[in-house]
């Protein structure tokens, strides 16, 4: 795919503020910290269009990027991150389900886990969540450069187990790992 335009549209924290036309989105979820930010720059090969931190509970808010005019990323709140108070846990909850049930321009939904780590109980629900849902989905495990070849191919399996999904892809922001292949499943989900 090539990039030509990347636009930072909106920060929405209500459904009135999602935009109204009926571009094509591709939602990027997962826990939080585990570089859904990141992975969105990585893609877009730009730095700092979607806000990343070392501290988790970065994005907060359901953040909208139009690409090349014609299509749009949105960066989701993570979920998972034991130090924000119950009220807010349960606002950013119904942000990223609401969403979720209710978008038609909805086309791809990238769950994005941790290529170290084994899923936890949220990724089981929100993979459930979204296989119940009947929506296309895909999982992709992140920061496998963190990691050695060996214990990436294991780690895959692994998740590929746990979470009961035929296959997983790798990726890295760091290193680009994974780029083409992430992008070849975004572009066949927007041209379906
Ligand atoms: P929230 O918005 O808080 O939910 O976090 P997020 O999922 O958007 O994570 P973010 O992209 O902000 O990244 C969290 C941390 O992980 C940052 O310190 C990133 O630099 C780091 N990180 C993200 N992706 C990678 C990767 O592929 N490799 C390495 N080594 N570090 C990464
Ligand atoms: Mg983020």
């Amino acid at each position: 795919m090539k990039v030509s335009s990347t636009e930072f549209l909106k920060s929405a924290f209500q459904e009135s503020d999602w935009p109204k036309d009926a571009k094509p989105e591709i939602a990027f979820l997962g826990r939080s910290n585990v570089g859904k930010s990141s992975l969105i720059n990585s893609l877009l090969m730009v730095r700092g269009l979607a806000r990343t931190s070392s501290t988790p509970g970065r994005t907060q808010s359901l953040n909208f990027f139009a690409i090349n005019e014609r299509f749009r990323f949105v960066d989701l709140p993570g979920f998972g991150y034991a130090r924000v108070p119950q009220n807010i846990k349960s606002t950013w909850g119904d942000m990223v389900t609401g969403y979720l049930a209710k978008r038609p321009q909805l086309v791809l939904s990238i769950h994005i886990v941790d290529s170290r780590h084994e899923p936890t109980k949220q990724d089981l629900q929100l993979h459930e969540w979204l296989e119940e849902s009947n929506k296309p989905r895909l999982t992709v495990a992140t920061k496998s450069d963190k990691l050695s070849n060996n214990e990436l191919r294991k780690n895959l399996g692994r998740i590929a187990r746990v979470l009961n999904v035929d296959s997983v892809m790798a990726y890295s922001a760091k290193s680009g790992r994974g780029r083409e292949e992430l992008w070849r499943a975004i572009k066949s989900a927007i041209d379906r």
